[in-house]
């Protein structure tokens, strides 16, 4: 491919992907399949990898581009970002609307009602059809670029379509969907990482990351609402605004209502209550806008807020209750959490019981005492918390919390994390912490061993007969016969079940044992990079970030894990207990390939794992990249970059026949 071949193919990749993208995020209407899209991503990449004075920023390979920065650089808005002022009751909603009109000289004026969706105010700015940066608010003057982590934003364009607005600056809110919340709260308590409380914590933590790496991986979507610079276009209101985003194929809030009345107002966000909830995202409250801009200006801003615009916030749902007792939870890292246990009260659709308290930091804070009537709230509507006590309601029966000094589990003292507000039980084996343990490492998301469920583990970790995991397979029927209520067929299926899991591919032993901050997700690809759990241990810091989304933070958890004696020791009793150390236990076939190391690139007559596994079947090692100790490039249909590496390096390149042919 000649350098202009590449060019021209180069230009029409990127217009095909920015066009099916608009496709599949903008109208909903996809015409070709995820693969095929990929295919043609691969290809630019290729392409662009190759001739890389090709590369422009607004490639759709760049959604996850550059280094992880040192810290984001300001950015200072041409427009300043405001806020707006809020307002709690239909009242206080009439009364706006009477200064409105007051202020206007007029009976009727034309609003326009929009949801208030609950994310991270962001401003973006498009020139010449290219997204060229994005900022967060700041204190309103200036922001952070959080360009690169914006990129990441499959849903936001990267270059309009150039029927539509080509020069402007919009302003949105970058918010997490509540299932890819809930599904990011799941995995990191998985990979015993602290929880986000609602969507709007985790996508402004989410912002504020340093690597788009790892911004690329939550599920961050953004929507717009309004207009900084209009680049010299004739807009007259926001209903004008709304068509220009929808030409320039920027989503706009899904729900939108006009009114010009006191009472359609009202109408309009007592509708938008009862519909937010079918909204993929939170909402808090309704934004009421004039809609004219003639009007806006005349009416103004105050030195904080428009006076052409207001929102409405609606009451989360709240109920009041009486905390019964303070529990300790103890978790898998000894975190001690503790936990309201409340006189179950009906609230947004379902019975309380508990709620979370986060730390000991906010009892205190708020001063919460047991025995208090207490208001609980649904947080983000997911997670139940307590916000606040009625402390007129108090009759002197109540009774202060203290902090734990010792564990309330194993007596043992108990240890506070620098910024003093996770407190810890650092007895490694607790046996609250070591049914935590097993608990995780049988559940069906890493060894998967049916049955024992957590009564089961308890009464194995009370008796002493299970101190750690590896205790699990030095069970038999004797033992076993000692726990309460557990017949002869159930002994028997949990035996059974521990038995099987000695062939459970590795990656769920490695994420079965608790390593902070390694979850499902990472503990695959640390498998599909290393091959085998004794690689991944005498990797160091330096190696584990080589592989596929492990970053800095998480190696440095691995590699400690890994340099502990105690499980170091753990690792050779489930060794010696015949678990599953290396990815697929191959029957060796030959000896053939022995000594030779292999990188597999393009597409085979079979998936890549299937292949390797045949190649370590041999005798053969896989590695995932090229490099000197490469002995050989099986190099399949569309090779990429790898294939033009290892001709660099001079490292052998064999066709799939050639290799079958050496097996
Ligand atoms: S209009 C002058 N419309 O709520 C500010 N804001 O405190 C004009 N928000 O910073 C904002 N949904 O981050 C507007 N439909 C909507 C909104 C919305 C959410 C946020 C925005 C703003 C904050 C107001």
């Amino acid at each position: 491919m000649t350098h202009a071949e590449a060019a021209t193919r180069a230009a029409f990749l990127r217009t095909e992907l920015h066009h099916h993208n608009r496709l599949y995020y903008v109208e909903a209407r996809p015409v070709i399949s995820d693969k095929d899209f990929d295919l043609l991503l691969r290809e630019l990449q290729e392409i662009e990898q190759r001739f890389p004075d090709l590369l422009t920023p607004d490639s759709p390979t760049q959604r996850v581009g550059g280094a992880p920065l040192e810290g984001f650089t300001q950015i200072r808005h041409t427009v300043p970002m405001m806020s707006l002022d809020n307002t709690y009751s239909e009242e206080e909603l009439t009364a706006f609307f009477a200064r409105v009109q007051k202020g206007l000289a007029r009976e009727t004026i034309d609003c326009v009602i929009e949801p208030k969706v609950d994310g991270v105010a962001i401003t973006i700015r498009y020139e010449n059809g290219v997204l060229k940066h994005g900022a967060t608010r700041g204190d309103g003057q200036t922001g952070d670029d959080v360009t690169n982590n914006l990129k990441t934003i499959k849903r936001l364009p990267l270059r309009l379509p150039e029927t539509g607005p080509q020069t402007f600056e919009v302003r949105g809110e970058v918010f997490m969907p509540k299932a890819g919340f809930a599904k990011l709260n799941k995995e990191r308590e998985e990979a015993g990482e602290p929880l986000f409380a609602n969507p709007r914590n985790s996508t402004a933590g989410t912002l504020k990351l340093l690597d788009p790496k790892i911004v690329a991986k939550r599920p961050l979507d953004i929507v717009f609402y309004g207009l900084a610079d209009a680049g010299g276009m004739d807009l007259q209101s926001q209903t004008d605004v709304h068509a220009l985003l929808e030409a320039a194929g920027l989503r706009k809030a899904d729900l939108i209502w006009r009114a010009d009345s006191a009472e359609g107002l009202l109408a309009a966000i007592r509708e938008l209550d009862e519909q937010r909830k079918s909204l993929p995202y939170e909402t808090d409250g309704a934004v009421i806008k004039v809609n004219s801009f003639t009007d806006q200006r005349e009416l103004g801003v105050t030195s904080k807020a428009p006076r052409w615009a207001i929102a409405y916030k609606y009451q989360p749902e709240q109920a009041e209750t009486k905390l019964l007792a303070i529990d300790i939870q103890v978790g898998r890292t000894g975190a001690l959490t503790p936990v309201a246990r409340l006189e179950p009260v009906f609230i947004s659709g379902s019975t309380v019981s508990n709620a979370t308290l986060h730390n000991y930091e906010e009892i205190e804070r708020k001063d919460i005492r047991v025995g208090d009537i207490v208001v609980i709230e649904k947080a983000g509507e997911i997670i139940p918390a307590v916000v606040s006590v009625k402390k007129e309601r108090r009759n002197g029966g109540e009774s202060a919390v203290i902090a734990p000094t010792h564990c309330p589990v194993c007596g043992t003292a108990v240890h506070r994390d620098e910024e003093q507000v996770v407190i810890r039980c650092p007895n490694p084996h607790c046996p609250e912490v070591v049914k935590r343990r097993i608990e995780h490492f049988v559940c069906r998301g890493a060894m998967d061993i049916s049955g024992l469920g957590e009564s089961v583990v308890a009464q194995l970790v009370d008796l002493k007969l299970v101190r750690d995991v590896a205790d699990l397979y030095a069970l038999n029927e004797l033992l076993l016969a000692r726990l309460e209520r557990v017949g002869t067929k159930s002994i028997y299926n949990y035996l059974k079940a521990i038995e099987s899991s000695k062939q459970q591919d590795p990656w769920r032993l490695v994420f079965g044992l608790g390593i902070l901050h390694v979850g499902a997700g990472g503990a695959r690809k640390l498998l599909e990079h290393f091959g085998g759990i004794d690689a991944i241990a005498k990797a160091s810091v330096e190696e584990l970030v080589q592989c596929p989304d492990i970053g800095e933070i998480v190696a440095v958890s691995i590699h400690a894990w890994f340099h502990d004696p105690v499980n170091l020791q753990l690792l050779d009793r489930l060794r010696s207990a015949g678990l599953n150390f290396t990815q697929k236990a191959v029957t060796a076939a030959s000896e053939k390939l022995n000594g030779t190391t292999w990188v597999i690139t393009g597409t085979l007559s079979e998936d890549r794992e299937t292949i390797a596994d045949l190649i370590r079947s041999h005798g053969g090692k896989v590695s995932g990249s090229v490099s000197g100790k490469t002995t050989y490039l099986l190099a399949g249909e569309e090779a990429g970059s790898k294939l033009d590496k290892a001709k660099k390096l001079g490292v052998k390149v064999l066709a799939e026949p050639e290799f079958r042919a050496m097996i």
